[in-house]
Formats: structure tokens, C-alpha cells, sequence
């Protein structure tokens, strides 16, 4: 599924059932010592996606340990990004000199609790979502939507290492071609500075819903 949404130039892999003999390097299990059973599955089972999606660069097998603020460290010139949601996990990554960040988001098609919309959701994203409503046979929008702001965090926090509000992205859905279109919005002088780093950039993505899931992905390309 994943592959649909990517450009040929991301690699993804995907998983929807957890690896029984995944082996994690030190560095990696140390991350996850202590962890529930069900954190441990996702993590060892999306290192092994991200492996096998490294292979479809021509990478070797290397450790991808949590960094700072929970972003996955990837080997010398690889971006790359990392989703699990129940019953599906997945890896994307793509080379440095091609391509400048990627983020990729899996979650359940199904409709987002009031208090997590009433958090995700700007006003003219409301209006959009209930245009949307109309479109026969949709996924959950509002779940588009979270998932595809879920992206676009992933991708832009390599590049500024700063945070990015729900309500600092405004975003358009096109429910007909499968893409979504991220007007950022941040203030401040920190996240302006962040923001004219990426200013160039576009954080336009695609978006899929089948078997129960809807997965979104951004990737970033030298402006
Ligand atoms: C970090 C976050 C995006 C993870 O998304 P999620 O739906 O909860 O969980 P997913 O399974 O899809 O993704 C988890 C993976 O995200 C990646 N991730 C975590 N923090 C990250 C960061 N700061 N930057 C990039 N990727 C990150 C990790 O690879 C993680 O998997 P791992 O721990 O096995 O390595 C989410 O928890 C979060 O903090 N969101 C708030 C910020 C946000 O989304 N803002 C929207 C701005 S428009």
C-alpha cells in the first residue's frame, strides 16, 4: 500500500502482521528496555521494514535508533520516516542527494474523537471536512486530515528540529486525486526563522484509504 504514495525515488516497506525473529542492533534495543510488549512488536517490526526499504536504496542493514525528540536517526545520507498503527507498520526512505525529508503516517479509518478533532481541526478546515462529507463513499476525513498533519510533522521536524502545532498547518484535501496541499502557518521569530529554512520547500502529499486504513506521505525535494 505504501508504495502507492510514494515517488519512485522513496523506497517504502510495510508489515501487516508483527516479524517473530526481528533482531534489533544494541543501540536500538536499548531504546525500547522496559517498554510494553505491544511498543516492543511495532518498533522491532517497523526497524525490519526500515531495513528492507533500505536495501531498495542500496544501503547495508544499520541500526535506527530514536533521536532527539523521538525522530528516527538514519545511516549517513539516507531520510527516512517510520509509522505503526494496530496491524500495520512501515518504513519509507529515500537518498539524501534526491530527496530532502520524507514523512509517512498510518492510521485507522475511522473518525477521530471529538476532543482529538476539536484539537487537530482549524475553522476553515472544519468548512472544508464538511464539504468533503459530501463526496460518496469517503474515508474519515478527519482522520485524512490528523494522519496527513502526522506527515507533515515527520517531515518538517528534520529539517528545522523545531515543533509544529496541529493549528500551524492548514490543509486542503483533493479527495478526487489522492493529494492534500499544507499551508504553514507558524509564528513567532523561532518558527518563522524555522519556516524561511523551509520556505522553499513544497509540503504538498498524497493520501490512500484501503483495508481499514488510511496512510498519508510528504516528501520534500530540493526547491
Ligand atoms: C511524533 C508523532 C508525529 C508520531 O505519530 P504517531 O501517529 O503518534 O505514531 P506513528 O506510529 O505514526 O509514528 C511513530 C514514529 O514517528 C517517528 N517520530 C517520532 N518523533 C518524530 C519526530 N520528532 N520527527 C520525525 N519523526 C518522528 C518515529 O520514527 C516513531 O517510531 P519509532 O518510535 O518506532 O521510531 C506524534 O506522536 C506527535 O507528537 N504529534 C504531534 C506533532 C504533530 O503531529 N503536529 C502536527 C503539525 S501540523
Amino acid at each position: 500500500m505504501i508504495s502507492g504514495i510514494l515517488p519512485d525515488e522513496v523506497c517504502g516497506a510495510e508489515a501487516f502482521g508483527d516479524t517473530v525473529d526481528g533482531v534489533l542492533f544494541p543501540e536500538e534495543q536499548r531504546a525500547v528496555t522496559g517498554v510494553f510488549p505491544e511498543r516492543l512488536r511495532a518498533f522491532t517490526t517497523a526497524r525490519m521494514c526500515a531495513r528492507r526499504a533500505l536495501a531498495g536504496i542500496g544501503v547495508p542493514t544499520a541500526p535506527i535508533p530514536p533521536g532527539a525528540f523521538g525522530a528516527p536517526v538514519w545511516p549517513p545520507g539516507v531520510v527516512g520516516s517510520i509509522t505503526h498503527c494496530t496491524g500495520y507498520r512501515a518504513a519509507a526512505v529515500a537518498l539524501r542527494a534526491r530527496v530532502l525529508s520524507v514523512g509517512i503516517d498510518a492510521e485507522p479509518d475511522a473518525p477521530l474523537p471529538a476532543d482529538a478533532r476539536a484539537a487537530v481541526v482549524r475553522p476553515e478546515e472544519r468548512v472544508r471536512l464538511s464539504a468533503l462529507s459530501r463526496v460518496p463513499a469517503g474515508p474519515s476525513w478527519d482522520r485524512v486530515l490528523f494522519s496527513a498533519k502526522e506527515s507533515v510533522y515527520k517531515a518538517w521536524f528534520p529539517l528545522t528540529g523545531y515543533p509544529l502545532d496541529f493549528g500551524e498547518a492548514s490543509l486542503t484535501i483533493d479527495p478526487h486525486c489522492g493529494t492534500f496541499a499544507t499551508r504553514l502557518l507558524v509564528t513567532g521569530p523561532v518558527g518563522r526563522q524555522a519556516a524561511a529554512r523551509v520556505g522553499a520547500l513544497s509540503f504538498h502529499g498524497n493520501w490512500l484509504a484501503a483495508d481499514g486504513l488510511v496512510l498519508t506521505a510528504v516528501v520534500c525535494r530540493p526547491g
